[in-house]
């Protein structure tokens, strides 16, 4: 009896240290559950808490990798030049289609470039690629208010040059032919600096001489819708022969023919940008007149290379610079429907006022002092696409003739 309780209370004991230890087990179990449980919601908290700053940091981190990027913007590649060679040099108009490509070239070759410009017909976008670097400056202004810094060399292109922007407010482009060209030449006189005038070949009017030189006169209406613009740059050139005279200012003045190349306006009216933009969208190239009119153009790689061999020249007398390879209008059309591939036909309009009927410069003055000819012949891109033609046809009834 007495070893039997004995084995009960043996029994019993072993029971209750089984329940203990199993109860130690559930209760460990559940505060592992517990305090994992506890982890995962701390952990979700803290990524959420991780995210929303992520978020908030976002916009910051994007703003210093900007701040990061524009301290080491790659601009073009720049000469460096001696103190000696470098010149500074002032742009006015450097913001248009001309001027841009002539700040591209001055920057190029290590010089400090100030471009003025009111933005008329210019937009910063055309030198947005040098803003920040310490040779350029780019200044908001209008020339026809007086400008005063201090400056080697002026390049004087600011002035409107496409029909419709120049006719747009005839009385500004005078002011800015004249007075813009008088303050600019004030300018050169007190600090000393040379003045090139980005004179045109509009100052030959509807020429009676073919091709023409620059000792020709000219056959200008000078009360005609294009005098505002061919008799404010016929008058600018006066004035740069007066303060040469009278004042000793050194000038150099360049007659330009018509020019073409990346960034010309599209919609500014010039029969370049007309008739690319109206073959892209398949419209009638216009032409005005029976399109027999000549025009020679010149690539604006050409020009500005002229340009700049002008100003470091010693000849102070006008220089045509432009391709004297002569084109109809009619041919123009004809080229660029085809390089452009488009179906457009060809639609006459009446004449304009005053259009002149044949344009093409004499350069042998530029050739022989200057050394300068064009290299870019527009007829070369044409004659290789020639080889492949257009083999389409239109045919349109209500047009004069259809291509
Ligand atoms: N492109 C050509 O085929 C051609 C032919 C002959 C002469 N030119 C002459 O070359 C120069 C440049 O012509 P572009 O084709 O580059 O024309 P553009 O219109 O593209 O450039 C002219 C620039 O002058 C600026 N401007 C106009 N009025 C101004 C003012 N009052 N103050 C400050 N800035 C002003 C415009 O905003 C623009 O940036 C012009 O003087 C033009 O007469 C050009």
């Amino acid at each position: 009896m007495m070893r039997m309780s004995c084995l009960i209370t043996v029994i019993n004991r072993r029971i209750m240290k089984l329940l203990v230890a199993l109860g130690l087990i559930a209760y460990i179990a559940s505060v592992w559950g517990t305090y994992t449980n506890m982890r995962m919601i701390q952990e979700h908290n803290e990524l959420k808490i991780e995210q929303r700053i992520d978020e908030a940091v976002a916009p910051l981190r994007e703003k210093i990798q900007d701040l990061e990027l524009s301290l080491t913007q790659k601009y073009p590649p720049v000469k460096f030049l001696s103190e000696k060679d470098r010149k500074r040099i002032l742009i006015t108009g450097g913001a248009g289609f001309v001027g841009s490509h002539l700040t591209d070239k001055l920057m190029m070759d290590g010089h400090e470039v100030t471009v003025v410009d009111n933005f008329f017909t210019g937009r910063k976008r055309n030198v947005e690629h040098w803003i920040g670097h310490e040779n350029f400056e780019l200044i908001n202004h209008d020339v026809v208010e007086p400008l005063y810094i201090e400056v080697d060399q002026i390049y004087h292109l600011a002035s409107p040059a496409s029909p419709p922007n120049y006719m747009y407010n005839p009385i500004k482009t005078l002011k800015t032919n004249t007075i813009g060209t008088l303050n600019m030449l004030g300018l050169a006189k007190r600090v000393g600096a040379r003045l090139l005038l980005a004179s045109t070949s509009e100052v030959y009017g509807d020429p009676e001489v073919h091709p023409q030189n620059e000792d020709y006169w000219g056959h200008v209406n000078p009360i005609g819708p294009r005098a505002c613009y061919d008799e404010g740059k016929r008058v600018a050139e006066t004035m740069c022969y007066a303060y040469m005279k009278q004042e000793g200012v050194e000038v150099r003045v360049a007659r330009i023919f018509n020019t073409f190349g990346p960034r010309m306006h599209m919609n500014d009216g010039r029969v370049v940008s007309n008739f690319i933009l109206q073959a892209l969208q398949g419209e009638p190239l216009t032409v005005y007149g029976s399109g027999s009119q000549t025009r020679a153009f010149q690539y604006v790689s050409d020009l500005v290379n002229g340009l700049v061999s002008l100003m470091n020249s010693n000849i102070s007398s006008p220089v045509n610079l432009g391709n004297p390879e002569e084109h109809t209008i009619l041919e123009f059309a004809q080229m660029i429907k085809s390089l452009v591939v488009s179906r457009s036909h060809i639609q006459f309009l009446p004449e304009a006022q005053d259009d002149p009927q044949r344009r093409r410069p004499d350069i042998r003055k530029a050739k022989m002092l200057l050394g300068w000819e064009p290299v870019v012949s527009i007829t070369s891109h044409y004659t290789a696409k020639k080889k492949n033609p257009m083999p389409d046809v239109n045919v349109d009834s209500d047009l004069k003739v259809v291509w």
